[in-house]
């Protein structure tokens, strides 16, 4: 039977917290691992449900994955397989990076259309684009990407949307193609970089990721490398989002400041302190927040996985907040369950008008995606009351060990 999260809320969470590692940097740097003969060594992995279906996954590839502590090594020396079985590739968003890397390693991927979190129509033309320009041949049979490719060659790719997915399989296929391969109007998030350095321990040649335009200069050979991924930037902004929303003082660590500012900046126009170290964000909360307008927008603006805790936070403002969701057309679906605990959302298309109420009170809901989940901890955190959270899966999928996470800064929270 499925676990329940059980949370009594209405206390202002307060202390010190770590976050884990990054979870779509490591979606995207594990699948790289395959492409080397020698072992990778990754450290920093969140163990989170996406972690360990990625591993199931490349182990029916033939890979040896282990996992010890948060390090995670990959020996990758008997894949001998490229077709990921249709069941793991739909449970997981990540899984069409195996056509980056096994078309890279072998010429040749077979993947179902991926699963992941359904928060919009998210079509793959960008991907396919970009793999078609390096010369791969894609179809689509029965609902799987049939891929092959004689060669692989670097040329310049436009993108039309600054999709990261995109944006991550043109990088892992340019990594072992020939030549140099230039990507035009990339995306530029954070996990972008992250796998940029990965490729570049791995003997890629890799310059300007964090920028619109990324050029990868491919090597016939990648070698195996210990590389520590980056800090997650969605949990860190959904520790910010509790610490705002319950009123609370929390000191998140071993984040990186810098990859948060537009979170931090939309905190402060709500008249929340934000103190931010080298490696460590304080997130102090008083009073009820002043209403703000977000609009989502590609990194470096406002993330669209941190709109759904923010509403939150809105929902209990003084004055009225609007929210536009510019990347994901299903990304309100939250807002149904926040009603339920006493919030004022009127939704219009992409648009969320919120009216702040005084406070919201505890109920029984439903988890509908990975941040929409998150968003129900921070409601449920800030509510008076006991809210029952069902379909935990999404949240496993993307947290690790939330509930002891959430118990080290006073929530008084539990798992049936
Ligand atoms: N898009 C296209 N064509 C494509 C690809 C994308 O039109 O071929 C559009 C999408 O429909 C969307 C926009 O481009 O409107 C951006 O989508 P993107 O490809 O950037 O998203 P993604 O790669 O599917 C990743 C994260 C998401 C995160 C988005 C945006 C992973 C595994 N997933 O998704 O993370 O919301 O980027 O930052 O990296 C989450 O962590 O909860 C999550 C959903």
């Amino acid at each position: 039977m499925e676990s329940k999260i059980i949370i009594n809320g209405g206390r202002p969470l307060c202390g010190e917290v770590t976050v884990s590692g990054g979870k779509n940097s490591a979606v995207a740097i594990i699948p790289a691992a395959l492409m080397s003969d020698e072992i990778c060594y990754i450290e920093n992995i969140p163990k989170i449900e996406d972690v360990i279906v990625l591993k199931k996954m490349m182990e029916t590839l033939g890979a040896e994955v282990t996992i010890e502590g948060n390090t995670m090594k990959v020996d990758p020396s008997n894949v001998s397989k490229w077709i990921v079985p249709d069941d793991l590739a739909r449970e997981m968003r990540a899984s069409y990076y195996l056509m980056g890397t096994m078309l890279a390693k072998f010429g040749k991927a077979q993947v179902a259309f991926p699963g992941g979190c359904n928060i919009g129509s998210r079509p793959m033309d960008q991907h396919l684009k970009g793999l078609n320009a390096l010369g791969a041949k894609i179809d689509l049979k029965g609902g799987v990407y049939v891929c092959e490719a004689d060669k692989l060659k670097g040329c310049e790719i436009y993108m039309d949307v600054s999709s990261v997915g995109a944006t991550v399989n043109i990088m892992l296929a340019a990594a072992r193609a020939e030549g140099v391969t230039t990507i035009v109007n990339a995306a530029r998030e954070p996990h972008i970089v992250d796998l940029a350095n990965f490729l570049s321990a791995m003997g890629a040649t890799v310059k300007g990721a964090g920028t619109p335009t990324i050029r990868i200069k491919g090597a016939s050979k990648l070698r195996g490398c210990r590389y520590s991924i980056l800090p997650d930037q969605i949990e860190t902004g959904t520790w910010m989002a509790l610490a705002a929303a319950t009123r609370g003082d929390i000191k998140i660590r071993g984040c990186v400041p810098y990859h948060m500012e537009s979170a931090s900046v939309k905190l402060a126009e709500m008249g929340v302190e934000v103190i931010e170290g080298e490696d460590y964000i304080r997130v102090n909360a008083k009073n009820r927040p002043n209403a703000v307008h977000i609009q989502t927008l590609p990194y470096p603006g406002f993330p669209t996985d941190l709109q759904q805790p923010f509403t939150v936070i809105l929902s209990t403002a003084k004055g009225t907040s609007m929210v536009i969701e510019t990347i994901f057309e299903s990304r309100f679906r939250h807002v149904d369950e926040l009603r339920r605990m006493g919030a004022n959302i009127q939704i219009s298309g992409d648009v969320a008008v919120i009216t702040g109420v005084e406070s919201l009170s505890g109920a029984d809901v439903v988890a509908s995606d990975l941040r929409a989940g998150a968003a129900l901890i921070v409601a449920g955190a800030m509510a008076k009351g006991k809210t029952t959270i069902s379909n935990t899966k999404y949240i496993d999928r993307g947290y690790e060990d939330i509930v002891d996470k959430l118990i080290s800064v006073g929530a008084d929270v539990s798992r049936t």
